[in-house]
């Protein structure tokens, strides 16, 4: 792997992105299918949700890429006060995602790192994130980007 450029997305990435969404999706079903859903054309759906998202600017749409090509992609956006939650407005995290032949090179750091500095330019003074229980290895890069474990969420059925 070559040097990575981590920017914005571009239209011209929304291929890229859905296809990334879709594996990212086909992980969390296969850990757990009765609590994580797969939809026909997944990948498909989630290129038309980023390229609604491209132009919100309360969004983050990050890619990295080698010389070559795009090997992985995070996706924030600020939210509102949710009373449900107890929590006041924030920043959240909603995916992270870097090729399998990718991995432990530091890309998911860089992307961490500069998702959590654009939405705290946006304005988010707290960022969330949620992540399965038996994502450790995720855990371990979100704690190092400074994040503290809080909820828990369970399931019945
Ligand atoms: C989680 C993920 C984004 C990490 O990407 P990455 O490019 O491999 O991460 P980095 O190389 O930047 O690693 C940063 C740190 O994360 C931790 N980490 C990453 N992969 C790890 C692994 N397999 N085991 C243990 N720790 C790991 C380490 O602390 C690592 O630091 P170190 O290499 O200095 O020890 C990647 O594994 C991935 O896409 N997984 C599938 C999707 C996912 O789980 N997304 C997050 C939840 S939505």
């Amino acid at each position: 792997m070559g040097d990575i450029t981590i920017r914005p997305a571009v239209s011209a990435d929304l291929g890229d992105l859905g296809r990334l969404a879709g594996e990212l999706v086909r992980l969390h079903h296969a850990a757990d299918p009765a609590r994580f859903f797969l939809v026909d054309r997944v990948e498909e759906g989630y290129s038309w949700w980023f390229s609604r998202e491209l132009s919100n600017a309360e969004s983050v749409i990050l890619v990295a890429n080698d010389a070559a090509k795009v090997v992985g992609y995070a996706y924030g956006a600020l939210e509102e006060r949710n009373w449900n939650l107890l929590l006041d407005a924030h920043g959240a995290v909603h995916d992270l995602f870097v090729e399998p032949t990718e991995r432990r090179a530091g890309v998911g750091r860089k992307l961490m790192n500069a998702l959590v500095t654009e939405l705290e330019k946006k304005g988010a003074s707290r960022i969330v994130l949620s992540t399965m229980v038996s994502n450790t290895s995720a855990q371990h890069l979100f704690e190092g980007c400074g994040f503290r474990p809080t909820m828990l969420e369970m399931i019945r059925g």
